[in-house]
């Protein structure tokens, strides 16, 4: 099995991500380490704790990280999460479940020991601390996957940049300039993975139970697009990393060098030289097609047909 450890802030679409990973028999979750995005990380711990015990997967370690980025204010996603970051659902509290070591710790320690890859879904916060901790175990990340960034898609903070990187533009700015090769599963391919009412109908018809859970985290998510974006369905970014991971047949892209916007009006833009004007290596795999067909196929196949 291939180890991984998911970095994120649930989220209703972390969620759905999470979910799929648990439910893929080719790899195996170490941990799920939390920082502050869509939702405060407080509340992100709490709700990655109610998706492990719907998934009966409490014996999988969540770890506290960051509650605010490097240097910025602090602005959460709730307007799109739900006050309780899980689509209004307010699932039970998860009691008597407490984790007293910090995500950047516990990071530096089981990178140093165990051969793994990490799929970031929130902001990059988590990272760019561990490499201020401990570079050499951030260096040890065997594939590093971040769900940020656009790149010919427009942004859904400002015209021109993804939440996770707006959210924490000078953590992803250090994690792009550390050296490591990083796959940007952008906006421009999950822009594409729509979870229409049809879809979210078979889901309800083929594993009830799942469809249901499924509905009562989504249908805030739905009612949100459909307010701001005229769109009928909810765009699920975050479970496209984790299809990436497992079949990276699923995408294609092109290598190009990476620059984060920290500053000016278009702070956390993803600035992709896809002509090469800097002169500077590839420091990331930019994702610019997906087969949405085939995701489906896999989603389906990880929360319909392996839960039970
Ligand atoms: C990203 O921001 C969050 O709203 C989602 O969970 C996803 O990780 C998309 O911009
Ligand atoms: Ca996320």
């Amino acid at each position: 099995k291939r180890k991984i450890i998911i970095d994120c802030d649930p989220g209703i679409d972390d969620s759905l991500a999470i979910m799929m990973a648990l439910s893929h028999p080719d790899i195996e979750v170490l941990a799920i380490t939390i920082v502050a995005g869509n939702a405060p990380v407080e509340m992100g711990f709490s709700n990655a704790k109610k998706i492990l015990k719907f998934m009966n997967r409490l014996d999988i370690p969540v770890f506290k990280g960051a509650d605010k980025p490097l240097k910025r204010n602090y602005i959460n996603a709730l307007d799109t999460h739900g006050i309780d970051g899980l689509g209004e659902s307010f699932l039970e509290e998860v009691e008597g479940y407490q984790q007293k070591e910090d995500a950047i710790s516990y990071l530096s320690k089981i990178l140093r020991k165990e051969k793994c890859s990490v799929i970031a879904i929130g902001p990059l916060t988590n990272l760019a601390l561990l490499m201020e901790k401990d570079k050499e175990a951030f260096d040890c990340i065997d594939q590093f996957i971040s769900m940020g960034g656009n790149y010919k898609s427009h942004g859904n903070c400002s015209p021109v940049a993804e939440y996770n990187y707006w959210c924490d533009p000078d953590a992803a700015s250090m994690v792009f300039n550390s050296g490591k090769r990083i796959h940007m599963v952008g906006l421009d391919v999950t822009r594409k993975i729509v979870l229409t009412p049809e879809r979210l109908e078979y889901m309800k018809k083929e594993n009830g139970k799942v469809g249901k859970f499924v509905e009562k985290i989504t249908k805030f998510y739905f009612q949100f697009h459909l307010e701001w974006e005229h769109l009928v369905g909810c765009v699920i970014n975050d479970p496209l990393a984790i299809a990436y991971f497992i079949d990276s047949s699923i995408c294609s892209g092109f290598d190009s060098y990476v620059q984060i916007e920290t500053q000016s009006i278009s702070i956390g833009q993803s600035i992709v030289d896809d002509h090469n004007f800097y002169r500077k290596q590839a420091n990331a795999h930019i994702l610019t097609q997906v087969d949405v067909n085939k995701f489906f196929e896999m989603f389906y196949e990880c929360l319909l047909r392996r839960i039970k």
